[in-house]
């Protein structure tokens, strides 16, 4: 699935983060906790060059706990690397990352030096909440469009720990093709750049083969036939069971897989995670053999 790539905003943004990482002790990455891998920008880690990173795995009230903590070990195993679960509703969120900002560079503590660091995620995976949540007020809500630049925020979360949030936006370039789709599903990708449909059916396809019964509960379906229908069958069901009929009975593919995703965003289906760090390794194989 393709995702619109901006050039020239791109190049702009990373020359800015480059800059700014020049006076940076470490990153913290903002990721989807329902689809960590697709929402995390490997040209991250490059610009960083070796900086100690926290990932935090936001939208956390949303994601499979039992997935999140696979992800978990998984960067906790990384080297210079910390990881976090978090949610909008977290009020101990600026304690919890500081804690672990600290823990990072704990060579750092009795110097007067404050520590910098640079918040970095995609649109979408909460950027602005959970630095809203950290300052205690509502600070300016910026384009989040992908290729939006906007200007670099600095916030004292006290007086020695400065935040930076990002100057423009970096796009993962898409290389794992289920990514893509993942990206889209979570409603990181606007509107106008994706096919609802061919989303929403990649969607069920991945629900009907790993979260079998909280499909069968939120629509309503029978476990038997609906253990072995196929994405298309799922889809058509969900359009009966909500209306998205045209004249004649014929099935809005439209208006179901516009339901489909609500439904996904908005965790009505249940508490879902679209990635294993495994699943993730074989798909990462596959794309690189092509
Ligand atoms: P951004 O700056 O990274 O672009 O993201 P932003 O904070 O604007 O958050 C994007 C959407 O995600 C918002 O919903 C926000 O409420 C929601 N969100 C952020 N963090 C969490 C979380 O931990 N859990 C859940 N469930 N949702 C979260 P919205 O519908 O776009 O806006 P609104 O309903 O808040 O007005």
């Amino acid at each position: 699935m393709a995702i619109q790539w901006f050039p020239g905003h791109m190049n702009k943004a990373k020359k800015a983060i480059a800059e700014r990482m020049k006076n940076i002790d470490m990153v913290i990455e903002m990721l989807d906790a329902r689809l960590p891998a697709s929402s995390s920008n490997p040209l991250l880690a490059q610009l960083a060059r070796g900086k100690p990173k926290l990932n935090i795995l936001n939208k956390q009230d949303l994601a499979d706990p039992e997935r999140t903590a696979l992800w978990l070990a998984h960067y906790q195993a990384q080297a210079q690397t910390r990881a976090l679960a978090l949610d909008a509703s977290d009020n101990q969120a600026a304690a919890k990352i500081s804690r672990t900002c600290r823990e990072l560079l704990p060579q750092r503590s009795g110097l007067d030096k404050p520590l910098r660091v640079l918040i970095c995620g995609i649109p979408n995976v909460g950027k602005s909440t959970l630095i809203n949540g950290m300052i205690g007020k509502k600070s300016a809500k910026t384009g989040n469009e992908p290729g939006i630049t906007k200007a670099e925020q600095r916030l004292f979360l006290a007086d020695d720990f400065w935040l930076y949030d990002t100057p423009g936006m970096l796009w993962p370039k898409i290389i794992v093709e289920q990514g893509g789709y993942n990206l889209a599903a979570s409603g990181a990708v606007g509107r106008n750049a994706l096919d609802e449909e061919e989303v929403a059916l990649v969607l069920l396809d991945y629900l009907r083969r790993h979260y079998l019964p909280l499909l069968q509960a939120r629509y309503a379906a029978d476990k038997d036939p609906s253990s072995h229908w196929d994405d298309v069958a799922w889809l058509e069901w969900v359009a009966q069971k909500c209306g998205a009929l045209l004249g004649g009975g014929r099935v809005n593919y439209q208006k179901a897989a516009e339901r489909v995703l609500v439904d996904f965003r908005g965790g009505h289906i249940g508490r879902i995670t679209l990635e294993t760090p495994q699943q993730w390794a074989g798909w990462l194989k596959t794309a690189q053999r092509r």
